[in-house]
Parts: structure tokens; C-alpha cells; sequence
């Protein structure tokens, strides 16, 4: 019996071109590392989004038009620094809500929840680990009205037809008139994102290589970490930024779980992740396709990100 994590691996390196989902960079070392991207001067995201939330949390709540208690479920809360602002604007006046976070890694989310505890003692916080839908499809049950946050690009991973299925089943679990407030990195000067990816640091190339210790760990294989490499680009007229891991040598791998031998050619890579940058346009109609209708768009100062507030109709 192999779980899913070693079927995807298999089927993603035994492709013609190679590919690993992103989403399994979070493990507890990939929130870490994570965790060291979002505190780079250079990855601007994180930044913006946390301007957007501390100079606009009033506007937000504003323009949901709920009444008084309701839910925020945060999709993917992380570490949950950037919401902190728009929890702490609501609990400073006397707002009545419940704060559930959800989140894959159980080191982040008891973090994340002691940290609320501590700062926002009369929060109610309601942490959860684990699949988005199940939390979401309970939630469904409430008397209260709820807002999803989908915060800090995490829909830029998604391809578009993929993007519109998760959101629709977002919709599919929402009731009429509550609302959802998604992060979007939008398009810029191109050497921004470039700087804000393919960072000097080196942090974002131990990103995505702790995926290959990852699977050293979790399928008992020999990935030599040393032997591969980062790359990643940005194309400005799509808006993806791509990475990739680069091996740096002709050489075979041996995953004992699986009984497999993957081998790689020289600079033969494997395609890691997508990280999508929209224009307002764009997400329009994203929203669209996708059932909603948009209420407002929430932009920092420099227009690099926008937190995007939809309704479901
Ligand atoms: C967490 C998906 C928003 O795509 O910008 C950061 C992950 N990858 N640097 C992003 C990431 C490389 C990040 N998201």
C-alpha cells in the first residue's frame, strides 16, 4: 500500500518531462524555509500583502457586510503574520468572530496558534489540520455568514483550469453572500519578480532541493543534494515564473519504497512549480468562471499585489 505522496512522486519523475507538485515543499522544514523567503527584503509579496492588510483591514471588513458573529477560515494560514493585522483591526474593535486556520503542517498551525494566543488573548481561535474541503464542507453548516481568506499568491501555483476548479469548489462550499479574499501577485517590471525568485541568497534553490531530502527521508532514496541544482523564469507575457531542479550530472537515484530507479540525464530537470503573476483583467475573469462576483480589489501602495474580495452569488 503506497500513499499519495509516493504514487505522485513516481508518476511525476517517471514522466518524459519530469515534474514535482509544489505543494509538497511544505513539509515542517519547507515551512521553514518558506518562512526565511517571506523575510527576504527581495521577495516583495509578503510585504505588500501585509501593507494591504494593515492599512485596509477597515475597508474589508466594511465591504463584507456581515452581520455579527461570523467565521474567517484561513485556507493555508502558515505562520499567519500577515493576517495578524486584519485579526487584530476586528478583535481592537470589539468585532465578534471565530478565527479558524487551517493549515497541512501541524508545527506551523500549534505555532501559529500559540502566537494568537499570546497577542490576542480573547481571540477565539479555532485551528485545524488538515484537508482544506472536510473543514470547509462542516463549515458550511454554520448559522454564521464566513469569509475565506486564500492569502499570499498561494493561488499562483495553480494553472488556470486547475485555479477555477479549486475556487469553484471553494464556491461549492461557501452559502450565498459570504465571501472570499484571494491574493494575487499581479504583473510588474520583470526584474522584480526575477530578483524575487531566482534569489542571491540561495534560500529559494534549499527550497526547492529540501523536496529531494523530502523523498530521501519519506521513500528511502539517494538523492546526493549536491548533484542538482536551481534554476527558474520568469516570462513576463504569460506571467509564470517556473522553477525547476537542474541535475548536474548523468546519474541514477534509487527510491527503495517504490523499487524504482529513476535516471537522469545531464541538465535533465524536473519542473517544480508554477507561480502565476496576474493583471486585474486576468482576475476578473477568474472570478467569473469561477462564480463569483468581484466586490472590491485591495492593492498596496506600489500595485505589486492585490488581495481581491469576491462574493458568492
Ligand atoms: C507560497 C505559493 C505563494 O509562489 O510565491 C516562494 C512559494 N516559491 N518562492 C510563491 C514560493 C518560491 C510562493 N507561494
Amino acid at each position: 500500500m503506497i500513499d499519495i505522496f509516493a504514487q505522485d512522486v513516481l508518476k511525476g519523475l517517471s514522466a518524459k518531462n519530469k515534474y514535482l507538485s509544489s505543494k509538497y515543499f511544505y513539509d515542517d522544514n519547507g515551512s521553514r524555509i518558506f518562512q526565511e523567503i517571506m523575510n527576504m527584503p527581495e521577495y516583495y509579496l509578503t510585504d505588500a500583502e501585509f501593507e494591504i492588510l494593515s492599512m485596509q483591514s477597515k475597508q474589508i471588513v466594511e465591504a463584507l457586510q456581515f452581520s455579527q458573529p461570523f467565521n474567517i477560515v484561513e485556507l493555508g494560514a502558515g505562520d499567519g503574520f500577515k493576517t495578524f493585522k486584519l485579526l487584530e483591526y476586528l478583535s481592537n474593535n470589539k468585532i465578534d468572530f471565530n478565527y479558524v486556520p487551517i493549515d497541512i503542517s501541524r508545527e506551523a498551525i500549534d505555532a501559529l496558534t500559540q502566537r494568537l494566543k499570546a497577542r490576542l488573548p480573547n481571540m477565539s481561535v479555532k485551528p485545524q489540520v488538515g484537508d482544506y474541503f472536510e473543514i470547509l464542507k462542516q463549515n458550511k453548516k454554520s448559522d454564521f455568514p464566513s469569509l475565506l481568506l486564500f492569502l499570499g499568491s498561494n493561488i499562483g501555483n495553480y494553472q488556470e483550469d486547475k485555479a477555477i476548479e479549486l475556487l469553484r469548489l471553494f464556491n461549492e462550499n461557501m452559502k450565498v453572500n459570504d465571501k472570499l479574499l484571494v491574493g494575487f501577485d499581479l504583473k510588474k517590471n520583470p526584474i522584480t519578480i526575477h530578483n524575487a525568485y531566482y534569489d542571491k541568497h540561495g534560500i529559494t534553490k534549499r527550497f526547492n532541493l529540501n523536496l529531494l531530502l523530502r523523498i530521501n527521508r519519506e521513500l528511502d532514496a539517494d538523492f546526493k543534494i549536491d548533484d542538482f541544482d536551481f534554476y527558474c523564469h520568469y516570462n513576463p507575457l504569460s506571467g509564470e515564473v517556473r522553477s525547476y531542479i537542474v541535475s548536474l550530472r548523468q546519474q541514477d537515484v534509487v527510491l527503495k519504497t517504490l523499487n524504482t530507479t529513476i535516471s537522469f540525464d545531464y541538465n535533465e530537470l524536473i519542473w517544480t512549480e508554477l507561480s502565476k503573476k496576474y493583471n486585474l483583467e486576468e482576475i476578473g475573469e477568474l472570478a467569473l468562471a469561477s462564480n463569483y462576483k468581484t466586490v472590491n480589489n485591495f492593492l498596496d501602495c506600489k500595485h505589486y499585489f492585490t488581495d481581491s474580495l469576491w462574493e458568492k452569488v
